[in-house]
């Protein structure tokens, strides 16, 4: 059983696409933190999150630093993806093996070594309440849609890898019940860092990281100033997902007041 430990990460600063020195001190992450990263198409949203995944040493072109629980992380951290404290999970992950999804379950949980095969069941079981395209033990990895690899990559960080901090590029358009990815993160204290242009994960996410030209160029806090939004647009998102499983389901839809009704559904408070 790998020991579960908790990590936190620091990013230290680096410079702008201009040579620029970034205007913070350092951004501290904790277990539970969620974190979304804003900014136009080539401002250094990726550039970022890909500084945290390879643990940067000033050897990117960003000139970013990470520091795990305070300092340099030694050598094994960086190298083994058993030991490695991050997942990555972009728009294009792909799992290319030819494999089942138990398969490829099974082997991930003997890499890690934490044994119980039951674990390959219930990952199954919580990647299908993150998408609605119910995946099963005996599909093909290379079959799975996108929606279907990115809640299984997640659930499996999540169950098998017990991966402590989550880094999600872009994923909204991917078939993701995002409400539920983000309250079972939060349920399993995951750090997790969101890519995103999409309102809801922006608005939910404690600290909003803006990105301008290659560098941070604020870190908002949003606390309360947002909350009585937050509510709207969970509401908006749970109908649309919703709207989208019944016309999968080859359902006529004709209730255009069914917002709260598909919260209430989804088990979302109002
Ligand atoms: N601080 C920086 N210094 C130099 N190059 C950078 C910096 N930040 C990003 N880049 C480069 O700029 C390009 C666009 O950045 P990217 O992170 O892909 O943007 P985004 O994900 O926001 O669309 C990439 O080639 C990236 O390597
Ligand atoms: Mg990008």
């Amino acid at each position: 059983m790998n020991p579960v430990q908790t990590y936190e990460i620091t990013i230290l600063p680096g410079t702008s696409r201009d040579g620029e020195p970034e205007g913070f001190d350092r951004i501290v992450i904790h277990p539970g933190d969620t974190l979304s990263i804003v900014g136009p198409t080539g401002s250094g949203k990726s550039a970022f999150i890909n500084d945290i995944e390879v643990l940067a040493q000033d050897d990117t072109a960003t000139g970013r630093s990470i520091l795990v629980n305070g300092e340099e992380p030694p050598e094994d951290l960086v190298r083994d993806p058993a030991k490695k404290p991050i997942a990555l999970i972009t728009q294009s992950t792909r799992v290319i093996a030819d494999l089942t999804v138990a398969h490829f379950l099974a082997l991930h949980i003997r890499a890690r070594g934490n044994g119980a095969q039951s674990l390959i069941a219930r990952t199954i079981a919580l990647a299908n309440r993150f998408t609605g395209e119910k995946i099963a033990e005996s599909m093909r990895m290379t079959g799975l849609s996108g929606g279907q690899t990115r809640a299984l990559l997640i659930a499996d960080a999540i169950l098998i890898g017990q991966t402590p901090i989550l880094l999600l590029d872009e994923i909204e358009n991917a078939g993701i019940n995002k409400e539920r990815v983000i309250s079972c993160l939060r349920k399993y204290k995951k750090a997790v860092i969101f890519v995103t242009h999409d309102p809801f994960l922006a608005l939910i996410t404690d600290r909003r990281i803006v990105m301008k030209n290659g560098a941070v160029a604020g870190v908002l806090r949003p606390g309360d100033r947002e909350r009585a939004i937050i509510g709207t647009v969970s509401g908006m998102d749970a109908f649309l997902w919703d709207l989208r499983e019944k016309i999968r389901s080859g359902e006529l839809v004709s209730n255009p007041a069914g917002a709260p009704a598909a919260q209430k559904k989804a088990g979302i408070p109002a």
